[in-house]
């Protein structure tokens, strides 16, 4: 009788042992299971502002100068939006229909080619697009500019200068145009001598 007790015994220790090993594994299983999705989205979201780049496309000084102004207003970097094909001044003629500029800007499939790819996109968190208003938008290479990117995570806005014109769809047709799931706020249009105060107000106004 005691034998069967002490056989009974050691089986019951036996499954015992088994079954701490079956836990164990689950535990290990558990430390090697992938992170979950939700983290690394929230990794790839930058936490403030972060670094600020400002893009920006211009052919004739006004946008450049407007901002060279806003990256000294922010204390942000520039990266200028070159055209494979520079422009030139009978490409600009908007009072000839069939000027280069005039033609891309009737055509919303039309996306010039750009010099180079390399905008350091990965290395800031927030993003301010500076362009000129051409025929009420963007000028398409805009377009080019921001299907060549990823923007997720990004905090993203916009300056443009113009002949007079408000900034009117244009900052918004970027938006949904752009690559990746980015935290777009409202751009402004503003003259290219606007002082760094009123840029900065502007800019913090945003609440990135
Ligand atoms: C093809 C073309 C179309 C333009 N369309 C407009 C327009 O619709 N509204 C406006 O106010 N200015 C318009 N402009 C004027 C420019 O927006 C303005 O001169 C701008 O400041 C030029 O910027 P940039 O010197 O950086 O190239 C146009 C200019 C060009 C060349």
């Amino acid at each position: 009788m005691k034998k069967i007790w002490l056989i009974g015994l050691s089986l019951l220790i036996m499954l015992g042992l088994l079954g701490c090993g079956s836990d164990s594994g689950k535990a290990e299983q558990k430390a090697s299971a992938p992170a979950p999705q939700k983290a690394a989205e929230t990794a790839s979201v930058p936490a403030g502002k972060g670094k600020i780049l400002v893009a920006y496309f211009s052919v004739t000084g006004n946008t450049k100068e407007l901002a060279e102004n806003t990256a000294r207003a922010l204390g942000a970097d520039l990266y200028e939006i070159r055209p494979a094909k520079p422009y030139t001044s009978e490409d600009l003629n908007y009072n000839d229909e069939s000027t280069r500029a005039t033609v891309e800007q009737k055509d919303d499939e039309a996306r010039p080619e750009l010099a180079d790819q390399n905008a350091p996109v990965a290395e800031y968190g927030t993003i301010v697009l500076a362009y000129p208003i051409w025929w009420s938008q963007a000028p398409r290479i805009m377009d080019t500019f921001v299907e060549s990117y990823d923007f997720t995570g990004k905090n993203m806005t916009a300056v443009c200068t113009s002949g007079g014109s408000d900034i009117g769809s244009s900052a918004d047709y970027l938006q949904n145009l752009a690559k990746g799931k980015a935290h777009w706020k409202p751009g402004k249009l503003f003259s290219p001598r606007t002082d760094a105060q009123e840029i900065k107000s502007w800019f913090d106004g945003l609440g990135f």
